[in-house]
């Protein structure tokens, strides 16, 4: 991914923030933004943590049986547990993961936090192996900050 791409989305999804007063509105732009600019990402959707799950909020791509991810459980639930993003390349050797679609290769996930705070996250798959690197970990976590406190307002 080019630094113009990485820019350019950075800015419209700051823009988007910007103008969506309503904070499923802003989610959904900023699902939207990732989707369309970026073209290794095959599903993109924003999960937002209620108690200890993880529940399904906006996204694109092929509707996930995974709805609601207990703590711990699959890539996005050992993100949350562990406060860092996870890169799969291969999700099907990781024994972690919960299969939402069988043309997924790899997955990037995200946390969004305030603080130590989980508030969701940021979870994205691709149908190429090996799709995400140091830059898609790098705009993903510019993009967690931009969202933080548009979860946190409606928290
Ligand atoms: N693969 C995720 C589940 C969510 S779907 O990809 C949309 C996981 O292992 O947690």
């Amino acid at each position: 991914m080019s630094v113009d791409i990485h820019e350019h989305t950075v800015a419209t999804i700051e823009d988007a923030i910007r103008t969506e007063r309503d904070s499923p509105r802003a989610l959904r732009r900023v699902v939207e933004i990732l989707k369309r600019e970026i073209q290794h990402y095959t599903w993109v959707g924003i999960y937002v943590l209620e108690g200890d799950e993880l529940v399904l909020g906006p996204f694109l791509g092929k509707p996930s049986p995974h709805t609601r991810i207990p703590i711990g459980s699959g890539i996005c639930g050992a993100a949350a547990r562990e406060r860092e993003t996870i890169i799969v390349d291969d999700v099907n050797a990781d024994s972690r993961y919960l299969a939402c679609s069988l043309e997924t290769k790899s997955e990037i996930v995200v946390p969004i936090m305030s603080g130590a705070r989980v508030l969701g996250e940021i979870d994205i798959d691709s149908d190429q192996p090996a799709a995400f690197g140091a830059e898609d970990r790098k705009l993903l976590e510019s993009v967690a900050a931009l969202l933080a406190p548009v979860i946190g307002s409606s928290a």
